[in-house]
């Protein structure tokens, strides 16, 4: 059995994966009105694996005999600036993301709920992964200095995310 805390910390993750996926989803469309296809398509695949992340927890919160409490998701933001902007929105929102599923960690050590690290184990390195890939795009933005050729080769290079 999970702690009730933890179990209310996993709720809340879910409704944040929820978000994250709705947040990528809107970027995705803002890509997409911006004819930046490659870029579109990078969102729109993130938004899927958001939702992947969220499913996992509540899965888990089943497995463990708990109940899934799903809440309101709040609307994302919608007034994106330029790419680079957008990717370093993305930079910080894993970040707090990251610090999230620390904070689930602390938690399943504090409970002494040695099941629930191993599940977070998954999360922990998947944050790493997460903050790599939007630091990746923040330094080839960076390289490019807002030139369209450059951004247009960045807009390529991003059609080749393959999940
Ligand atoms: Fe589910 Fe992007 O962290």
């Amino acid at each position: 059995m999970l702690s009730k805390t933890l179990l209310a910390e996993m709720n809340a993750q879910i409704n944040k994966e929820l978000y994250s996926a709705y947040l990528y989803l809107a970027m995705s469309a803002h890509f997409e009105e911006a004819n930046l296809g490659g870029f579109a398509k990078w969102m729109s695949l993130q938004a899927k694996e958001e939702q992947e992340h969220a499913e996992k927890f509540y899965e888990y919160i089943h497995d463990r005999g708990g109940k899934v409490e799903l809440k309101a998701i709040d609307a994302p933001v919608s007034n994106f600036g330029t790419p680079l902007d957008v990717f370093k929105l993305v930079q910080e929102h894993e970040k707090a993301v990251t610090a999230s599923i620390n904070g689930l960690y602390a938690q399943a050590v504090k409970d002494n709920d040695y099941a629930a690290q191993v599940f977070l184990n998954w999360f922990v390195n998947e944050q790493v992964e997460e903050e790599k890939n939007a630091t990746e795009v923040v330094g080839w933005l960076e390289m490019v200095g807002g030139s369209p050729n450059g951004l247009f080769q960045v807009n390529g290079l991003m059609y080749r995310r393959a999940e």
